[in-house]
């Protein structure tokens, strides 16, 4: 596994396989604080691609003024067994100055309308540092491939768009959340959670649970879905709800009838730490 810290490096490479003939080009972009979750998306490069490359960038411009840039987990050598013992081929480890030339102020991608949307009204400009920084690995790297997870399902509505806008040549490919036993899905914001707090974090699995369940017995009604939603929730009187949301998974927007491929999502805040889960109704 080479590990490329420039975005010379990384392009070089890609123009060289593909120059070279029949190769095939998977990124998987992440922040590092690898976990299953993270090795599912290696897993699904490695199985569609000839090459494997995987960036690890804890980005600075999808944080807000008060969240946790500053204490985002690091684990650079445990990042790197994992990414090599999964078949990388690649990892890319670009520093701030090497992503952002001229600052984190400068030039940046924005999707409209979408980004004000879910986390993207608690969080404002975390969805536009998002679309930001990966567009900026799409150029670098033009891989065939992007993997992401279903688990940050509106990010994926962004990136889908914002690919589709620009017209880059890069295939999104989303893949399933990788959970717990108990139902808790990966994060590496887990590792914030007290014994406590981790069992009060359950309420959100269980409450997506539920609501697969109400649609699978016929339920449809998006007023009846959010309200049984919203009382499940409240079960649980340590975690604060952020949204509960039944969405057009490519809009965002509302719908009043869940009808397959219908999102439903919720974000939540359990101690400090802030969590989501979400289900792509069939
Ligand atoms: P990060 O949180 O490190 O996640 C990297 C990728 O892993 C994302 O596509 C995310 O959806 C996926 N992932 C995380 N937990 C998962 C789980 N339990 N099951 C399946 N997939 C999971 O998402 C980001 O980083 C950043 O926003 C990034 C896209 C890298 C841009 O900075």
């Amino acid at each position: 596994m080479q590990v490329l810290r420039t975005v010379a490096e990384l392009r070089h490479l890609s123009r060289a396989l593909h120059a070279a003939g029949a190769n095939t080009i998977g990124l998987v972009p992440t922040m590092g604080a690898l976990h299953a979750g993270h090795a599912s998306l290696f897993r699904a490069a490695r199985a569609g691609c000839t090459h494997v490359a995987i960036s690890l960038f804890v980005n600075p411009t999808q944080f807000g003024p008060n969240e946790d840039f500053g204490r985002y987990p690091r684990a650079f050598e445990a990042d790197c067994a994992l990414a090599e013992s999964e078949g990388a081929d690649v990892l890319f480890v670009p520093t701030v100055v090497e992503l952002y030339p001229n600052g984190t102020d400068s030039a940046f991608v924005e999707v409209p309308k979408l980004s004000e949307r879910l986390d993207g009204a608690s969080r404002p400009g975390h969805f536009r540092g998002v679309t930001t920084v990966v567009a900026k690995l799409l150029i670098a790297a033009e891989p065939d491939r992007a993997y992401f997870g279903q688990k940050d399902a509106a990010q994926v509505a962004l990136l889908r768009r914002m690919t589709a806008d620009l017209r880059l040549a890069t295939e999104i490919v989303v893949c399933p959340i990788v959970r717990e036993s108990d139902g808790l899905a990966l994060s590496s914001r887990n590792a914030y959670l007290t014994p406590a707090q981790r069992a009060q974090a359950l309420i959100l699995s269980r409450t997506v649970r539920h609501i697969e369940f109400l649609v699978a017995e016929g339920e449809r009604r998006a007023s009846m879905l959010l309200a049984v939603a919203r009382a499940v929730f409240a079960t649980e009187p340590e975690a604060r709800i952020d949204y509960i949301a039944l969405v057009d998974w490519a809009t965002l927007e509302p719908v009043e009838m869940a009808v397959p491929g219908t999102l439903f999502a919720v974000a939540a805040q359990v101690g400090s730490t802030r969590l989501i889960d979400n289900a792509i109704l069939s």
